[in-house]
C-alpha cells in the first residue's frame, strides 16, 4: 500500500473500500476478544470459515473476527449482519446449523438466543438484549462491527475522518478549544479535565512534548481499556495523533501492560498500518504534521498506572511515583511537557472532533459529560462491559442492564472505583453516576470497576481483601503506605478471625488518616477508602465482629459454624459422602452429626444439602446446639415415636 499523501487521497481510498462492500451482504461477526478466545472463539471462527466454504458460500458471505462487545461472560458472541441476529455461547458444533438455518434459510436458531432471566423472553437482535438495550454505546459500539486487525474496516466506518478534520479544517488552537468545551474528564481515575491538561502542556515553553496512552489497567476485574485497545486500536491512535497536534507534540507512547498480549499485538499492527497509509510518520497526509508512536510494555505493577510512576518506567527506571512539585503536563517524561490520558479518554477524542463539543455535552450531568464504560462484575446476573451515559443511576445499571442479583439474593452494596474505591449501600442506589457524585458518596469513579455484592458478602472482609491487594502493590517508597497498609491489613484480618479488640476501629481510622495525609502518591492516599467507606455505611458489621465475634453475613470462616438440624435431617447421606474432611457421622436411617473437631468450615455440607430438607444450618455468634443423643439418631425409630 502506497502512502496516502493528501486528505483527498485518503477520502478516495475510503470510497474505494466502501465501493467494494455491500451493506446487504451477510456478514458473520465473531468476537475475537480475549474473553471469547478463552471460551473457544478461535475454533468457532475456523468452523465458520470451513462451513462457509463447504456450503459454497464464500462469495456471498463475509466472516470476520471482531473486537469485544462486552458480553464476554456469554461468549463466544456471534452477530450476523445486516439483521444483527445475536447468538451467545456459540460452539463449533452450532456452526453448521447457523449457516444452514440463519444464513441460507433466514431462520433463527432459538436455543442460541439470549433469554431474559426475569421475563424468559428471547431476544433476537443485539439491540433487544436487556444488557445492551439500556446502554449508550458511543465508544465501544464499533468493536463488534470491525475486524480489529483491519485498517480498511476502520476507514469504512469513517475512521480517521476526525484526524483529517482536525489537520485540515481546524487549527491546533481550535482542536484544543473543542476538547476544552466538551469538558471531557479523564476516564482513568481522577477525572481531571483533559482540555486543561492539554492546555498546560501546549503553553509550556519546552519545544519537545509527549502524548501518552495509559493502558496499564491494573484494577482487578477491569478490562475496559483492554477491550478498546484490542477491539478498536485505530480509534485510540486517532485520538492520540489529534492530541499531539493540539498540544504541539510529535511523539506518542502507548504504555500497555505485558499481560495484554492481544492488545499489544493489535495496537502494534495498527501503528504499522497507519504508518504504511501515511497516517503516522512524516508529513501526515501532506499536511506538514509529523507524528510517531511507540509501544512500551509495562511489567504489570499496579502502581505503574500512576502518572509519575508510569513516566519513570517509560524512562527505563524502576516504576515508582515521584513528587509532583510541578505537574507532569509541564515536566513529565524526561522532564518535558507530557499529556498522559487513559485509553477511554483518548477514544472519546475523535468523537468530540467529529460530532462537536455541543453533541458531547448533551450527554451526562452538569459536572460529568459523555458516557463511561464500566466493568460490571460480581453478584450480578449479566456481567460484562457496559457503556452508559453519565448521570444514569446505579439502580438502572444494576437492575436494567445487569439484570439484578441472581439466586433470589438481596443486594447489599456496589464497589466502584477499583481497589481503592468505596462501597455504596442499598439506600444510595438512586445515586447518579458521575465523578463528583461518587466521590461525595465516599467512593470514586476510578477507571470504571463496578463490583456488585449481595447479602452473603462481609463488608469487613471486603475491606480486608482490597487493603491486602494495595499492601502487595504498594511500591514501598513511603512509610505510611508501606507500613500503614500492612498494619491495617493485619488488624482487619484479626477482626475477620474473631480476634478484633475494642480500639481497633479507632486505630484503623488513625492509620487511614496518616496514609491519606502523608503518602506521596494516590495509591497510598486513596488506599484507606475501602475501609473508610465500609465503616461509614456498615459500622454495625465491624462492631458485630469485634464485640460479638459474629459475622452478620455468615461469611468469615473463623466466625461461623455449621450444624445439622436433627428435625430436618433425612439421613440422605449426601453431605456425609461429599464432606472433604470426613467430618460428618451418619448412615442410612441415622441422623447425621458434624464432628466439630474435624470440620474445616468449608461449607460443602451447607451447599449440598437439598433445599427441600434445609437441614444444614450456618450460624455465627451463637453457640452450636448440643448434638442429638446417640439413642435418638435412628430415623425410623424417631418417626415411629412421633
Ligand atoms: C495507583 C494508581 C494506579 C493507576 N492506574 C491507572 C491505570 O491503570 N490506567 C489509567 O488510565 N490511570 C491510572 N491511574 C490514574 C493516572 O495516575 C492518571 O491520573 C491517568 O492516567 C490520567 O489520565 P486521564 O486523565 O485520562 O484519566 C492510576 C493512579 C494511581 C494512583
Ligand atoms: S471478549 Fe467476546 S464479548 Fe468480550
Amino acid at each position: 500500500m502506497a502512502r496516502l499523501n493528501t486528505p483527498e487521497a485518503l477520502e478516495n481510498f475510503r470510497q474505494e473500500v466502501l465501493s467494494k462492500r455491500d451493506p446487504s451482504k451477510p456478514c458473520i461477526s465473531i468476537c475475537a476478544g480475549a474473553g471469547c478466545i478463552a471460551s473457544g472463539a478461535d475454533n468457532v471462527i475456523a468452523a465458520f470459515k470451513a462451513e462457509i466454504e463447504k456450503q459454497g458460500l464464500s462469495a456471498e458471505v463475509d466472516t470476520k473476527g471482531t473486537g469485544c462487545p462486552g458480553f464476554c461472560e456469554r461468549g463466544p458472541v456471534v452477530v450476523i449482519y445486516p439483521e444483527e441476529i445475536c447468538y451467545l455461547q456459540v460452539t463449533p458444533e452450532d456452526v453448521s446449523e447457523i449457516v444452514s438455518q440463519t444464513i441460507k434459510e433466514k431462520k433463527v436458531v432459538d436455543r442460541l438466543l439470549y433469554e431474559d432471566p426475569v421475563t424468559g423472553e428471547k431476544a433476537i437482535h443485539e439491540s433487544d438484549i436487556s444488557f445492551y438495550k439500556n446502554q449508550l454505546r458511543n465508544v465501544i459500539c464499533n468493536n463488534i462491527r470491525i475486524d480489529s486487525k483491519s485498517i480498511d474496516d476502520y476507514l469504512a466506518i469513517d475512521g480517521y475522518s476526525a484526524l483529517v478534520k482536525a489537520l485540515t479544517r481546524m487549527t491546533d488552537e481550535q482542536v484544543l478549544a473543542e476538547v476544552k468545551k466538551s469538558n471531557l474528564r479523564g476516564r482513568g481515575g481522577a477525572g481531571f479535565p483533559a482540555g486543561s491538561k492539554w492546555e498546560g502542556s501546549r503553553n509550556a515553553p519546552e519545544p519537545i512534548k509527549y502524548v501518552i496512552v495509559n493502558a496499564d489497567e491494573g484494577d482487578p476485574g477491569a478490562f475496559m481499556d483492554r477491550a478498546l485497545l484490542e477491539g478498536n486500536p485505530h480509534s485510540i491512535l486517532e485520538g492520540l495523533i489529534i492530541g499531539g497536534y493540539a498540544i504541539g507534540s510529535h511523539e506518542g507512547y502507548i504504555y500497555v501492560r505485558q499481560e495484554y498480549p492481544l492488545a499489544v499485538e493489535n495496537i502494534t499492527l495498527a501503528i504499522k498500518q497507519a504508518e504504511a497509509y501515511g497516517l503516522l510518520g512524516k508529513n501526515i497526509l501532506g499536511t506538514g504534521f509529523d507524528f510517531t508512536v511507540k509501544v512500551h510494555q509495562g511489567a504489570g505493577a499496579f502502581v505503574c498506572g500512576e502518572s509519575t510512576a508510569l513516566m519513570t518506567a517509560l524512562e527505563g527506571r524502576v516504576g515508582e511515583p515521584r513528587p509532583k512539585y510541578v505537574r507532569s503536563n509541564i515536566k513529565g517524561l524526561w522532564e518535558r511537557p507530557s499529556v498522559l490520558n487513559n485509553v477511554e479518554t483518548w477514544a472519546n477524542v475523535p468523537l468530540i472532533i467529529n460530532k462537536g463539543a455541543d453533541w458531547f455535552t448533551q450527554i451526562g450531568t452538569e459536572g460529568s459529560k459523555g458516557t463511561k464504560i464500566f466493568s460490571l462484575v460480581g453478584k450480578i446476573t449479566n456481567t460484562g462491559l457496559v457503556e452508559v451515559p453519565m448521570g444514569i443511576t446505579l439502580k438502572d445499571i444494576i437492575y436494567k442492564i445487569g439484570g439484578g442479583i441472581p439466586g433470589g439474593k438481596k443486594f447489599k452494596a456496589v464497589q466502584t472505583g477499583g481497589p481503592s474505591g468505596g462501597c455504596i449501600p442499598e439506600e444510595m442506589l438512586d445515586l447518579k453516576v458521575g465523578f463528583d457524585e461518587l466521590t461525595q458518596a465516599g467512593s470514586m469513579m476510578g477507571s470504571g470497576g463496578m463490583i456488585v455484592m449481595d447479602e452473603d458478602t462481609c463488608m469487613v472482609d471486603v475491606a480486608r481483601y482490597f487493603i491486602n491487594f494495595l499492601t502487595d502493590e504498594s511500591c514501598g517508597k513511603c512509610v505510611p503506605c508501606r507500613e500503614g497498609l500492612r498494619q491495617m491489613h493485619k488488624i482487619l484480618t484479626n477482626i475477620t478471625m474473631g480476634k478484633g479488640k475494642e480500639g481497633d476501629i479507632a486505630l484503623l481510622e488513625a492509620l487511614s488518616e496518616t496514609a491519606i495525609e502523608a503518602s506521596l502518591c494516590a495509591l497510598g492516599k486513596s488506599a484507606p477508602n475501602p475501609f473508610l467507606s465500609t465503616l461509614r455505611y456498615f459500622r454495625d458489621e465491624y462492631e458485630a465482629h469485634i464485640r460479638e465475634k459474629r459475622c452478620p453475613a455468615l461469611s468469615c470462616k473463623a466466625l461461623i459454624a455449621y450444624y445439622i438440624d436433627p428435625d430436618k435431617c433425612q439421613a440422605c447421606m449426601i453431605c456425609h459422602r461429599k464432606c472433604p474432611a470426613e467430618a460428618i457421622d451418619g448412615a442410612k436411617n441415622k441422623i447425621h452429626v458434624i464432628d466439630p473437631e474435624k470440620c474445616t468450615n468449608c461449607g460443602t455440607c451447607f451447599e449440598v444439602c437439598p433445599p427441600r430438607f434445609g437441614a444444614v444450618k450456618k450460624i455465627s455468634g451463637e453457640p452450636v446446639p448440643s448434638p442429638i443423643p446417640e439413642e435418638e439418631r435412628n430415623i425410623s425409630r424417631k418417626s415411629k415415636e412421633k
